[in-house]
């Protein structure tokens, strides 16, 4: 798990005084509005309520565009009252500055501003999805995409993210899926860490870095059905075993903030859970940096049923832990009275905006409140060196699923290429989820990248086929005449940007439109089909998955996209990616994970057994699946120490040869079973995992360390024990396939 950093620099007892100092002198408004993060508004700009504005918005007489262009408030005059402590959503050097002015020159007490803004992967330099990067398994080069979109934030102003998100999901329905790292709780926890460093660094109040935010806090990728923001119901040893160790690694990996989640947790709003943002985080982690709430949260604990009206609600909240209220005003308007009349006692409110204070001074801004300017703004976005890096993790995203005959690589001198799809030609959508900082004029699209991949005389024909989503725009016939007269079809088909992420949960989980119309015309030309998969969550296409040649899942890689699938493509990268959630068969098979406990019928042969009628129990593509241009052979499987102590270390070995013919990446996996336990356990958990690079015929005595502590688990007393016993270790190339072993783990 990842090293402890820079969690000491958080809770600097240097600044203990002028902490105290400044709260002394703070007015109940000053306090309150440290707590308080505004977004520069149209609202209250044009003489118009938000309401009217929306009304207008929602019956077309404003556009979305007039929308957009609408001046904004800034909230000016409430920065230089003392009045604000963060501003959500201010870009650019220049104006992040001059309002930083206004509150270190302007305001009684000069306390700095905190920019803030989900700048989640990548700022203007676009890199893959969260998901995608989880697919390569590389954690410095996870770190390094952080720590670029650090630099050129916080060139631009910024000061915070609200990423990384570490929330576990098991549902692909759930659109959030793209944000995070899967769902497995080990990889999650180790890729929390490192983009908790790659944003931080060392030392947050280097100016090229900026405080992250470990969010959701807690179980939102757990909401029922996969509905966005749906209520989440679980036992507390799943909350503990399975969803919270990422938050955890992140709070060991120092990180500045956490971020309440929207759901309710087993009947408690998070965002007024004192269980979670009290207990668990301040006291069984240690936090100290401080909560901010998500968008209007706490107004919303009112709609949940939880508190009768949002005076209740904040002050809830306020009691339970959270510290900063994001985007609404609810503190700023709710809390002051309560305090006036003694509902909540100070004491509370002077601790909250100690915690912040003590972020902001941790993070340098009051020596240095300007961190950037004009100059090193232009210098910083898209730099060579970040575009160089966006597409090294972009080839190293993509997962192989399928290659027919080694159809891929492809030959550079094929005559005749068929590039056909709603996305071949397509910039915006490659950008994925949350590039809000992105331009989609920095995209390389995937025609181009092939394009510039093939020699001169090789020819391309392009055809769109149909929509992503709808009926639109279908020419399958020309895209058939350009297929059946090409050698190789290449199709690019999937998802758009929008359908997954925040409030895009699907019921289907199938290639949206006419798209698997389009790719079953293309294949009854009997020319060799290679799908390009774009999309930001696992997909069910089991008629895709049967009936073409390959399988290219390129997820949205971001800006480099095209130039990073040619790569593939081509043959110029040997594709090493290896899924992190597993892709169902069908929907109906969902919530489907490869850790899931025992059941006392595993499925089999006969009825009786855990399994569907209609349709297969395995799943299309399993956790940890992924295929090269080369293969790998496992064996001797060595077990260094078969008898451990509890609180052990050891080691687990394995060869792993590189029998085929070209140099590859294998992510060589190792997988653990609590054979018999004080709980029902997983059928398997991925404990340790190790990359290596491989040339054609050599073998690598690969050995990965186990730590037995992590064997653990919490039991029915809610305490987290390693029980001695027998252990069965596994191995491999993926979840399902591997090399078994034993281990026993000793009474003491
Ligand atoms: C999302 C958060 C995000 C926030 C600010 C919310 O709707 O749930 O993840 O950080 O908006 O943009």
């Amino acid at each position: 798990m990842g090293k402890v950093s820079n969690l000491k620099t958080i809770i600097n007892k240097d600044y203990e005084k002028k902490i105290n100092d400044l709260v002394g002198k703070m007015t109940l408004e000053e306090k309150i509005g440290q707590l308080t993060q505004f977004l520069p508004s149209i609202f209250g700009a044009f003489g118009m309520t938000k309401d009217e504005i929306i009304a207008k918005l929602v019956e077309g007489e404003i556009s979305y565009e007039e929308f957009q262009a609408m001046e904004r408030n800034y909230h000016r005059d409430e920065i230089k009252e003392g009045l604000l402590g963060s501003m959500g959503g201010v870009t650019g050097a220049e104006l992040s500055n001059e309002l930083q002015k206004i509150a270190v020159e302007e305001s009684r007490l000069g306390i700095p501003l905190l920019f803030g803004l989900d700048v989640v992967h990548g700022y203007r330099t676009i890199f893959p999805i969260p998901l995608a990067e989880a697919c390569s398994w590389d954690m410095e080069l996870i770190e390094k995409t952080a720590e670029i979109a650090a630099k050129e934030a916080s060139a631009s102003g910024l000061h915070w993210t609200y990423a990384p998100m570490v929330d576990i999901t098991r549902d692909p329905r759930w659109g959030r899926i793209a944000e995070g790292a899967g769902e497995d709780t080990y990889l999650g926890s180790i890729i929390a860490a490192a983009r908790v460093r790659g944003f931080q660094g060392e030392d947050v109040s280097q100016p090229e870095r900026i405080l992250a935010c470990a969010k959701h806090f807690a179980a939102y990728g757990g909401a029922v059905g996969g509905r966005d923001y749906n209520t989440v119901d679980m036992s507390l040893q799943t909350l503990h075993d399975v969803f919270l160790p990422p938050f955890e690694a992140a709070a060991k990996a120092g990180v500045g903030t956490f971020m309440s989640a929207f759901n309710d947790l087993n009947g408690v709003p998070c965002t007024v859970n004192k269980y979670l943002l009290t207990d668990v985080l301040r006291e069984q982690y240690g936090f100290t940096g401080f909560v901010v709430s998500d968008a209007n949260s706490i107004a919303e604990v009112e709609v949940h049923g939880y508190a009768e009206n949002r005076k209740e609600a904040s002050k809830k909240a306020l009691l339970a832990g959270l510290e900063m209220d994001m985007s609404q005003g609810t503190y700023k308007e709710d809390l002051p009275e309560q305090f006036k009349n003694g509902t909540i006692s100070v004491e509370v409110l002077d601790e909250a905006v100690r915690r912040i204070l003590s972020v902001k001074f941790n993070l340098g801004l009051f020596d240095n409140p300007y961190r950037t300017n004009k100059v090193i703004e232009e210098q910083s976005l898209l730099a060579p060196e970040h575009i160089d890096i966006a597409r090294e993790m972009a080839k190293r995203s993509i997962v192989l699923l399928k290659n027919e005959n080694n159809i891929l690589p492809l030959k550079k001198n094929l005559k005749k290429i068929a590039v056909i799809g709603p996305l071949a030609d397509n910039k915006k959508e490659l950008l994925g989820t949350w590039a809000i900082t992105g331009n989609e004029e920095d995209v390389v699209t995937i025609l181009s990248g092939i394009t510039a991949a093939v020699e001169n005389d090789t020819e391309i024909a392009y055809s769109k086929g149909c929509e992503v989503i709808g009926e639109e725009g279908m020419d399958f016939n020309l895209a058939v005449e350009m297929a059946s007269d090409s050698d190789v079809i290449i199709a690019v088909v999937g998802e758009n940007a929008d359908m997954s992420g925040e409030a895009s949960s699907r019921m289907d989980l199938n290639l949206p439109g006419r798209q698997e119309e389009l790719l079953k015309a293309l294949h009854q030309t009997g020319k060799p089909v290679i799908v390009v998969l774009i999309n930001g969550r696992p997909l069910a296409i089991p008629w895709v998955a049967d009936n073409v040649s390959a399988i290219v899942e390129a997820w949205q890689l971001g800006i480099q996209t095209g130039i990073a699938v040619a790569d593939v493509l081509f043959g110029d990268y040997n594709p090493s990616g290896k899924l992190v959630a597993t892709f169902p068969y069908s929907v109906g098979q969902v919530p489907i994970y490869y850790n899931h406990p025992r059941t006392g019928r595993p499925a089999g042969k006969i009825k009786f057994t855990s399994k569907y009628i209609d349709g297969p129990h395995q799943p299309l593509y399993p956790f940890g699946f992924g295929l090269s241009y080369t293969t790998f052979n496992y064996d001797n499987l060595v077990v260094n120490s078969p008898e451990v102590t509890k609180d052990s270390l050891t080691t687990i070995s394995v060869d792993v040869t590189n029998t085929g013919k070209r140099a590859g990446e294998e992510v060589v996996q190792l997988y653990i079973s609590d054979l018999v336990a004080s709980r029902v356990r997983p059928v398997k958990e991925l404990k340790g995992f190790k990359k290596v690079n491989l040339q054609p015929g050599e073998r690598q005595t690969v050995t990965i360390d186990l730590d037995i502590h992590s064997l653990g688990f919490y039991n029915e007393a809610m305490e987290y024990v390693v029980e001695p016993g027998l252990f069965k270790v596994c191995v491999g190339p993926n979840s399902q396939e591997g090399l078994e072993g034993e281990l026993r783990v000793l009474e003491k």
